[in-house]
């Protein structure tokens, strides 16, 4: 297995902004209450901060989302650096590289937790004042890209600095408990195995609903939608996680190259295949442009064309402010047919149903007899993992799964560039579609027009 030495220390970029606030600190904390913080890590930032600064940045982050824990906060403090300083001058970089030098560090990993904008005068300038020697690992936030072509851009501008299996694209998706669950699942049951294809399954439904609106990303969101935003990374990945064949082998890279078989094999999408919708109120957003068009909910039919899914159509649906925030895969079963018995079957009465978010939920649908004099039967589900919103003990958060996964060189669960390059050529089609875009109210289920869409 190749490039599975650890990183001797974490430099982040962006230590003083909100991914940072919201998910780095809190990781860390996690890693260094399970003791495995034991390098140094670097915060840069140009906020003209120091680093006492800092470190009341990383306290008063992990009290509001990591749980305070004073030893574990001791040892993170112990091993916090800070350096400011512009990321356009190549001093800020020369400095780093004394600070790297005075860790003895000469593995580091840089995350890069900063906008895309700023990764390609950050990556030059590590590659001048030479921190990205053999054995440095970079890792990056999405967006990777907002097509096809400037994905292959970033991709060119990490690759002048990094060999691919040196670079750790984030989806966070992938880092998540309840997807790994997924495809643990999958794999580790052989009942499973017979069903997994066209002859038994009808569709796979897969609804990424929020009950919220863009939180005053609104200028963001304008420039990504729906598409940009979840549907090309999260949800493209859980659609190969569900479709791919059983990875052959341990190897590094077996899940991967399986991924991208499934997503190859996705069919062009066709305009009939597409729902759009935006929520009323979203042109009123600060940043929002008051004619806008862009979506905040797609429904998309999409069918993989394999040996195993000829003709399954997979419904990926997503959306902002729908009436509930709620993550979940179903895997819908043929009907059994209705000759033995009178009553008509409903739509879904055997299924599979993944619930990814808020809680996590492995499930089987089946139906029963009703007690009584009469063949007539009721919908009932078995529960195979029931947790509840605030997950089982010992549960690894995401960013702390991918930055321990990254720092000890695991790329299993990081978006290679085969992935996300394949992954804008299928939506790319849809990004400026001429798709009407039907406007639907808060706290509903989306637009109706996307009934069509889901019935398969
Ligand atoms: C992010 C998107 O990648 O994922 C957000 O930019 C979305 O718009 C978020 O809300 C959802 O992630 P999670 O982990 O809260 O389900």
């Amino acid at each position: 297995m190749r490039n599975r030495t650890r990183s001797d220390s974490l430099v982040f970029f962006g230590a003083s902004g909100d991914l940072a606030y919201k998910k780095i600190f809190p990781a860390l904390l996690a890693m260094a209450r399970r003791g495995k913080l034991d390098f140094p890590v670097i915060g840069m930032g140009r906020s003209g901060w120091t680093r006492d600064q800092l470190v009341e940045r990383a306290r008063a982050s992990v009290t509001e989302y990591g749980g305070f824990d004073a030893k574990a906060f001791a040892t993170l403090e112990s091993r916090l650096k800070y350096l400011d300083g512009d990321y356009n001058d190549v001093q800020t970089f020369e400095q780093l590289r004394a600070i790297l030098a005075q860790c003895d560090s000469t593995r580091p990993a840089h995350y890069l937790a900063i906008p895309p904008s700023v990764f390609p005068g950050v990556i030059e300038k590590l590659h001048v004042a030479s921190c990205t020697r053999e054995g440095a690992r970079v890792i990056v936030e999405k967006p990777f890209g907002r097509d096809l072509e400037s994905a292959r851009s970033l991709n060119d501008t990490l690759h002048r600095a990094f060999p691919e299996d040196h670079i750790f694209r984030i989806d966070h998706y992938l880092g998540k408990e309840a997807v790994q669950n997924m495809l643990y699942f999958r794999f580790a049951n052989a009942f499973l195995e017979p069903i997994w294809n066209r002859h038994y399954v009808s569709k796979v439904v897969i609804t990424m609903a929020e009950n919220f609106g863009v939180k005053g990303r609104g200028k963001f969101y304008e420039e990504a939608g729906v598409v940009r935003d979840v549907i090309q990374n999260h949800l493209l990945q859980i659609v190969s996680y569900l479709a791919m064949e059983a990875p052959a082998g341990t190897y590094a890279d077996a899940i991967r190259d399986e991924q991208i078989k499934v997503l190859r094999n996705i069919r062009p999408i066709k305009p009939e295949d597409l729902v759009l919708g935006q929520f009323s109120g979203y042109r009123k957003e600060p940043g929002v442009d008051p004619a806008s068009r862009v979506p905040t909910f797609a429904a998309l039919r999409l069918f993989v064309d394999s040996w195993r899914w000829e003709g399954v159509p997979f419904i990926v649906r997503a959306g902002k402010a729908l009436e509930a925030t709620q993550t979940e895969v179903v895997v819908e079963l043929r009907h059994a047919p209705p000759v033995v018995f009178s009553e008509d079957t409903p739509e879904r009465s055997n299924y599979i149903r993944f619930r990814l978010a808020p809680n996590v939920a492995i499930g089987i649908g089946a139906r029963a007899k009703r007690g009584g004099d009469e063949m007539v039967g009721a919908p009932i589900e078995l529960s195979v993992v029931e947790e509840g919103v605030q997950g089982a003990e010992g549960r690894l958060g995401d960013y702390e799964r991918l930055l321990g996964d990254a720092m000890e060189g695991d790329a299993t669960l990081f978006a290679r560039q085969d992935i996300v390059e394949t992954a804008w050529s299928i939506v790319e089609p849809i990004l400026g579609s001429d798709n009407p875009v039907h406007e639907y109210e808060p706290g509903s289920v989306g637009p109706t027009e996307a009934d069509r869409i889901t019935a398969g």
